[in-house]
């Protein structure tokens, strides 16, 4: 069925990247570094009862795909029943819905188990040191063990798994070589993504951000790459390569040096049910008054997407008026979910 939600530049939208807390036990430095923005009050955080109305509505819009993201989603709490109700709300779909999840991997390795069973096919982990020093200047907290650990619960319930490392000059040189060993001997994907100047506190600098094109030439005298085509990865942001011809994979998330905003496909809600067209735009749509109010409900919530969808913006076109000088965007990632 073709999506239903087509934007103003004929993009389809059929990816939901749904923010289900703003809470987070890191503090990484690229994201919550400084003075953090506000967390959002406990009552205006969406009820999942109030996501599941939201997933009902976008999926009858044509999105085939849902993100759970953060802050940390594992850290909600019962997170199991979400996914359980999801399943029951989106069952009579023709094809099913696919759900996945971007975490920390703090707590990965205990809910595992649970993940598989809901029906979780792929997790997305970010992990951007495998060096337990560098990972707890990085992140605050002493935990890549824990992380490994989540990974390898993955793994072993048949969970396949994406790692994504913010790239920085000075730390994710001497990381890419432990980061290619780790893809292969999982035959799992590694992506790096160039830093994003996001949130008003962002360490964005000329001097730690690290454009794709370095790693890149620096993999490519490890391994030898070939280049995937789009279509056979999701047709995400991320230009994926075959490492050694193996199922190893090294990929690339570049919004700042080669952007991919004629492709993407995406709708991001945050946690306090408000809709953002564009990573980039501080341009919200507040779902939530819709979604609570008993004479209005789903059905207005629908109209108001697809209205605020057609306006979604091309996202580099902010990017270069900010000249790179200031934060794209005035909210920190864990706001917004990446
Ligand atoms: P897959 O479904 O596995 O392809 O995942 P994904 O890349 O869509 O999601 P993931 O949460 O792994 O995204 C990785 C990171 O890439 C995000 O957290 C962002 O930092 C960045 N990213 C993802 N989508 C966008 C986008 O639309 N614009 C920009 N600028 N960056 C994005
Ligand atoms: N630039 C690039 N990626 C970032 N993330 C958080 N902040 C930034 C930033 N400023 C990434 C996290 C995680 C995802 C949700 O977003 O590492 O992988
Ligand atoms: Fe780090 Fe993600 Fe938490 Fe931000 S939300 S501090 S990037 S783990």
């Amino acid at each position: 069925l073709p999506s239903r939600l087509v934007d103003d530049h004929g993009r389809s939208i059929n990816y939901l990247r749904l923010s289900i807390t703003d809470r987070c036990n890191f503090r990484c430095k690229y994201c919550r570094g400084g003075p953090e923005t506000p967390l959002i009050p406990h009552a205006d955080v969406l009820r999942y009862e109030e996501m599941l109305d939201l997933i009902t509505v976008v999926s009858e819009l044509g999105v085939r795909k849902v993100r759970l993201t953060g802050g940390e989603p594992l850290l909600r709490r019962n997170l199991p029943w979400f996914l359980g109700a999801i399943r029951e709300r989106t069952a009579g779909l023709e094809s099913p819905l696919d759900v996945r999840i971007t975490t920390n991997g703090s707590r990965l390795a205990a809910m595992a188990g649970d993940l598989a069973r809901l029906g979780v096919q792929w997790v997305n982990v970010s992990l951007d040191s495998l060096n337990p020093q560098t990972f707890h200047e990085i992140t605050g907290v002493d935990c890549l063990g824990d992380v490994r650990r989540g990974i390898d619960a993955c793994l072993q319930h048949g969970i396949r798994i994406k790692v994504n490392a913010v790239a920085m000059a000075g730390v994710s040189e001497a990381e890419l070589p432990g980061f290619i060993d780790f893809a292969k001997a999982t035959g799992s994907e590694v992506r790096f993504i160039e830093f994003m100047p996001m949130g008003e506190n962002s360490q964005w600098s000329e001097a730690n951000y690290l454009p794709s094109r370095l790693l890149l030439d620096q993999a490519r005298e490890l391994v030898s790459l070939t280049a995937l085509d789009r279509k056979d990865t999701g047709g995400g942001p991320a230009k994926v390569f075959r490492i050694d011809d193996g199922p190893a994979r090294l990929g690339f998330i570049s919004p700042m040096s080669s952007h991919f905003c004629g492709s993407c496909n995406r709708l991001r809600i945050t946690s306090d049910g408000r809709l953002r067209t564009c990573l980039f735009s501080d341009k919200e749509y507040r779902l939530r008054p819709a979604l609570r109010h008993p004479a209005l409900g789903p059905a207005t919530v629908k109209h108001i997407i697809e209205m605020a969808q057609r306006g979604k913006p091309l996202g580099y076109e902010i990017l270069q008026a900010r000249q790179m000088q200031q934060s794209v965007a005035r909210k920190q990632m864990s706001a917004i979910g990446g």
